[in-house]
């Protein structure tokens, strides 16, 4: 495996299979550690600077208490906080934070930023959510559905809503990295972007994965092991928010989508808006498994973390 240390995590494509084979057996042992109540001080000494332009619960949180918990010094800075963006360019920013950061984590719009803060910085960059992609993410559900599946080769997922957004991005590639059999279940507009799907159909020859988009929300595979959902409107596109619930209605998660495929769990990256993307009945029943999966945010980015630092 070619080594993660000293490396920055800007879209799941960067990562290899067997880099990400290595991050979940690494999530999964920091996450025994922790449940166990071990508080190892790997991050003693170091700090991590943490931008973000757009709110955060989850990412926030896991990075925050990740780092924080094993000895290491977490550093919240909103853009009402700092120069970014308003006074000062990402790349000046990049270079004054790399002199007195081991890492950045950046959560924000543009995936150029992103890329630039890794570019200029020094140190590496992980991305925490742009507009296009959302890597940390997709290991957080990877691991997830390991755990409720008990494997990732083969497995069949689904994705129902906004096709296009930085969550069903990431996850497609992570499909297609990690062998599974994916389909987008999408209205034609909200298709994954072509580029997408061109670069997740070449990892998936190697991979054995088989990558589809459906357009009908009713066509679930009976073998459907897990049904994914995100927001009909993500942060930043407030402004189509009525178009978007009349074109996504017919992709609600319901318990009928879940009687289709009678051994899926339910995952959603959190946070969620009962009636719109999935009925109450669903999240809060017997399939819903998004606790976990949020709780998992934080085991990934640990291992992430550790990993491009080169302590793991
Ligand atoms: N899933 C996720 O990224 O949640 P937050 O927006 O709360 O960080
Ligand atoms: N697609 C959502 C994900 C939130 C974690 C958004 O970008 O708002």
């Amino acid at each position: 495996m070619k080594h993660l240390e000293g490396s920055s995590l800007l879209r799941i494509a960067d990562l290899e299979p067997d880099q990400i084979r290595y991050l979940l057996d690494l999530a999964g042992h920091v996450k025994a550690e922790y449940h166990r109540g071990a508080r190892p001080q790997r991050f003693a000494g170091r700090s991590l600077a943490m931008l973000f332009e757009k709110r955060s619960t989850r990412t926030r949180a896991a990075f925050e208490t990740a780092f924080g918990e094993e000895g290491g010094h977490p550093v919240f800075l909103s853009n009402q906080d700092i120069q970014l963006g308003a006074k000062e360019t990402i790349e000046d920013t990049a270079r004054v934070l790399g002199r007195m950061f081991d890492a950045i984590e950046f959560r924000g719009f543009a995936q150029e930023s992103v890329e630039t803060l890794a570019r200029h910085s020094g140190v590496p960059v992980v991305n925490g959510l742009t507009d296009a992609w959302h890597p940390t993410q997709a290991l957080a559900d990877l691991m997830t559905m390991e755990e409720h599946c008990g494997r990732l080769p083969g497995l069949r997922s689904a994705y129902f809503g906004d096709g296009r957004n930085n969550v069903s991005n990431s996850l497609v590639v992570a499909a297609a990295k990690m062998g599974l059999h994916h389909t987008v279940f999408c209205p034609p507009d909200l298709a994954p972007p072509a580029e997408v799907l061109e670069m997740a159909r070449s990892f998936a020859k190697a991979s054995g994965a088989t990558i589809t988009v459906e357009h009908d929300p009713t066509n679930v595979p009976r073998e459907t092991a897990a049904i994914y959902t995100d927001v009909w409107v993500s942060m930043g596109e407030e402004d189509s928010a009525k178009d978007r619930v009349r074109t996504l209605s017919p992709y609600q998660v319901t318990e009928q989508t879940l009687a289709a495929a009678p051994e899926a769990v339910f995952l959603h990256c959190l946070p969620a808006v009962r009636g719109n993307e999935m009925t109450a009945a669903v999240i809060d029943g017997p399939a819903s498994r998004v606790f976990d999966q949020a709780e998992n945010r934080k085991h990934t980015i640990k291992a992430v973390l550790l990993a491009l630092l080169g302590l793991s």
